[in-house]
């Protein structure tokens, strides 16, 4: 209803009597005149209305109930004190889908966990929970649906690049985005660069998205490539990646003769065992970005002590270290470390 605002808590005050102010949306005051939000009206009000400047017409309002701001503020009626310290205060955010990593204590509020979260977020399509620990030789976990579409498939942005993503699939963590970026800025034009275990293939990505170079980008699973491969036909590539499926190490010994400028080795669990068969296919000069799991206290001197050794098993030398650093934490007191080193 629109009132002139000289009238306008006078007719507010008359139609609260009335039953008809819809006090779940917010008045609007605009030239001279207050829209105040009914509940509904009929001709009887109409024809009842005899003062001057008030019409009836339709128009949006602004609520004025606020939905819950965290999960906390949305289960408090539901939870426990107790188990409302469980609730998990950070996601990962891998395209329109929302993980939470939910703590087996309030393992049974998953399902109302879902609903919250997707009412505070509802940019959200999909929100997923993990469900047990990375593992097998693909590097994937499974995962439970708890709100929104069911779907694992999602395309995840980084630094504007498109990343084909499907979870249960083939490995990708969002946490390795400064990573992927940091090694993309080091390679120069014309280089060619050996990705031995590529995944979905983000570093290849970003790679091959800032530099006129050749990426040859290996995995062992046929997924992993599937999604690399709609990965390149998505985004505008300055160089060239060459996607394959195949055992890193065969790949790395059989295709190249000490003439890769530059390989990448984000396998944290086993790119030890390969280290022999990048030896094989590094360039004199050539960097290797090697990557392990690390604890104790001093986990970069550990780090940089076990590639000297494993390079020199190999039969070649490493000469500058020029990088050592941690790239994230992955279990209490142990670190996901890289090491960027140059090969003789
Ligand atoms: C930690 S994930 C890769 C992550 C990827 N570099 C990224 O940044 O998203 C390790 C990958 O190694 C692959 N893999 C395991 N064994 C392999 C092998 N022998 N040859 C090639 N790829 C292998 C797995 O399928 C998995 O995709």
């Amino acid at each position: 209803m629109r009132v002139p605002v000289e009238s306008g808590e006078q007719m507010r005050q008359l139609l609260i009597d009335m039953g008809l102010f819809d006090k779940e949306h917010r008045i609007i005051s605009e030239g001279g005149f207050l829209y105040i939000p009914l509940k509904h009206h009929n001709e009887a009000l109409k024809s009842s209305l005899n003062l001057d400047g008030v019409e009836l017409g339709e128009r949006s309002f602004e609520s004025t109930v606020e939905g819950p701001r965290s999960l906390e503020d949305a289960l408090k009626d539901r939870m426990s004190t107790r188990d409302l310290e469980y609730l998990p205060r950070a996601y990962d955010l891998i395209g329109d889908i929302a993980v939470l990593e939910i703590p087996d204590e309030i393992r049974h509020y998953a399902d109302a966990i879902g609903e919250a979260f997707q009412l505070i977020h509802p940019h959200f399509s999909t929100v997923l929970a993990k469900s047990g620990a990375i593992g097998g030789t693909r590097r994937v976990r499974e995962y439970e649906h708890l709100h929104g579409e069911e779907k694992t498939y999602t395309i995840h942005t980084e630094y504007g690049f498109r990343i084909a993503v499907d979870l249960v699939k083939a490995y990708f963590s969002p946490r390795l985005l400064q990573e992927h970026h940091r090694v993309a800025q080091q390679v120069q034009d014309r280089e060619t660069v050996l990705d031995m275990f590529t995944g979905v293939g983000p570093f290849a990505i970003h790679i091959a998205g800032s530099s006129e170079c050749t990426v040859y980008a290996v995995d062992i699973n046929p997924d992993a490539i599937s999604l690399l491969k709609k990965s390149i036909s998505i985004n505008r590539l300055k160089g060239e990646i060459v996607p394959v499926v195949a055992d890193a190490s065969e790949y790395a010994r059989f295709n190249f003769n000490h003439n890769v400028d530059r390989i990448i080795m984000n396998h944290p669990s086993g790119a030890a065992k390969f280290v022999a068969d990048a030896c094989t296919a590094i360039r004199e000069g050539g960097t290797l970005h090697y990557y392990d799991f690390m604890g104790g206290d001093n986990p970069e001197s550990l780090i940089e002590s076990k590639i000297r050794q494993l390079v020199e098993k190999a039969g070649r030398q490493v000469g500058q270290v020029e990088e050592v650093r941690r790239v994230r934490d992955s279990a209490p007191y142990e670190y996901q470390l890289v090491t960027d080193v140059i090969v003789h």
